[in-house]
């Protein structure tokens, strides 16, 4: 049995799986579940929220720009993104696919999505096209997993006060380093950023519930039922799709 998983687990990281787009409010698992999925499929997670806040830290001229506006909760204007989003989607390591985390959360960003893709990688190649899953999550589920939430400044393990403690109280189990919380993890920004998803980020499940391509999956369950869910999504949609050469 050991044997037969490992060989299903090599197929799972060398096989095409495309674009997976995690889609959901703030705290409904998407970094949590992005992180389950580079595990098994071996694709890059790409958190739109993690690389501007990797500008914001190094002070560079994005992370000025952005820093009020993520402080606030608000999300930040669309074309600061493209450059950011496109110049990692060229990278090497996305071409078997990768997890958008946090991209798109505007109609406009999910258009560009589009447009990037098909001219960047449906012309020529063979991918999967992209599966859109939508974790939903209960709001009185969401406050309680933000409040909880607490991050490893060294390692970016997540945890949650209430749901994934630590070990030992605020200390990385992995390495030791104090937890961190986040900034906009204060309940005057977190009621902004859940407005902010009402107003701007519900309109892309539409867009993409019209194209046929928007999976809802219960979120308000484990991680590892939602993890097991989401698999299951992923595999289904990667199985009708895999190259003529391999199938
Ligand atoms: P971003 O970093 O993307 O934040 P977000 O969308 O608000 O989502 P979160 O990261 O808070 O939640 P998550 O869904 O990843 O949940 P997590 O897995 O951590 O964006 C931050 C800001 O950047 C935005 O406000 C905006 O300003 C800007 N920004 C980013 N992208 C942008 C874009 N495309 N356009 C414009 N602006 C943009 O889980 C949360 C907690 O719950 C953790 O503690 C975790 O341990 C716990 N948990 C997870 N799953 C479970 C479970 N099943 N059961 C119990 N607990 C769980
Ligand atoms: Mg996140």
């Amino acid at each position: 049995i050991r044997v037969k998983g490992a060989i299903s687990m090599a197929n799972e990281t060398a096989r095409s799986i495309g674009p997976v787009i995690l889609l959901g409010p703030p705290g409904a698992g998407k970094g949590t579940q992005a992180k389950q999925i580079v595990d098994r499929y071996g694709i890059p997670q790409i958190s739109t929220g993690d690389l501007l806040r990797a500008h914001v830290t190094l002070g560079t001229s994005l992370g000025l720009e952005a820093k009020a506006i993520m402080a606030r909760g608000e999300l930040v204007p669309d074309e600061l993104l493209y450059g950011i989003v496109a110049d990692r989607l060229r990278e090497a390591d996305c071409r078997r696919g990768f997890i958008l985390d946090g991209f798109p959360r505007t109609a406009a960003q999910a258009g560009w999505l589009d447009a990037f893709l098909e001219k960047e990688f449906f012309e020529n190649s063979e991918m999967c096209p992209p599966v859109v899953i939508q974790l939903q999550v209960d709001y009185t589920q969401l406050l309680l997993r933000l409040t909880g939430r607490r991050s490893c400044p060294t390692c970016g393990r997540l945890y949650n006060i209430h749901f994934q403690p630590p070990r030992v109280d605020e200390l990385c189990d992995l390495d030791g380093s104090q937890l961190t919380i986040r900034d906009d993890d204060r309940e005057e920004v977190i009621s902004g950023r859940l407005a902010a998803y009402e107003d701007q980020t519900k309109p892309v499940a539409d867009y993409y519930r019209v194209k046929g391509r928007l999976v809802p999956v219960n979120a308000d369950q484990t991680m590892a039922e939602v993890a097991a869910q989401v698999f299951g999504v992923i595999d289904g949609h990667t199985s009708d799709c895999k190259p003529a050469a391999e199938s």
